[in-house]
């Protein structure tokens, strides 16, 4: 028998029943239509299903939807003042930092989640932080750049 959950998701309390072995990634994907985390590899290798679950980067993959009850997740989506680019997307598009964008979303909750703990992160924290995110196209240079740049922008 499925389980309805409730949970807030980008700052709206949603109710949804979803299907006992559902993924968080295929319930906000399919069920929701909330289309930024991607689909990757569906086993926690790629990090381009990353969202967060109370504000810790987790891989949406992997997590059961089920496992949300009671929680807050936020995706991309909820990371863009009214569904304006942020500073740091603005950050990412001045330095060129995606080429097929596939991996961008994942690698923006991260870095999000790196600034929240760390305004000021250093090259090495930052890298460190997109550890589990892969990006085929990049090279990741332009995406630390962005980060860099962001990170020591005037508050
Ligand atoms: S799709 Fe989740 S880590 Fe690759
Ligand atoms: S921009 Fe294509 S995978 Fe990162």
């Amino acid at each position: 028998m499925n389980q309805r959950i409730e949970f807030v998701l980008n700052s709206e309390k949603r109710s949804v029943e979803p299907r006992a072995n559902q993924t968080l990634l295929e319930m906000l994907r399919d069920t929701l239509g909330v289309k930024s985390p991607k689909c990757g590899c569906d086993r926690g290798d790629c990090g381009s299903c990353t969202v967060m679950i109370d504000g810790r980067a987790v891989r949406s993959c992997l997590v059961l939807a089920v496992e949300v009850d009671g929680h807050e997740v936020k995706t991309l989506e909820g990371l863009m003042p009214g569904g304006k680019f942020s500073a740091l997307q603005k950050s990412f598009l001045a330095h060129n930092s995606f080429q097929c964008g596939f991996c961008t979303p994942g690698v923006i909750v991260a870095v999000s989640e790196l600034l929240e703990k760390n305004p000021h992160p250093d090259r090495n924290e930052i890298k460190e932080a997109l550890s589990g995110n892969l990006c085929r196209c990049t090279g990741y240079t332009p995406i630390i750049e962005a980060v860099v740049a962001h990170a020591g922008r005037e508050e």
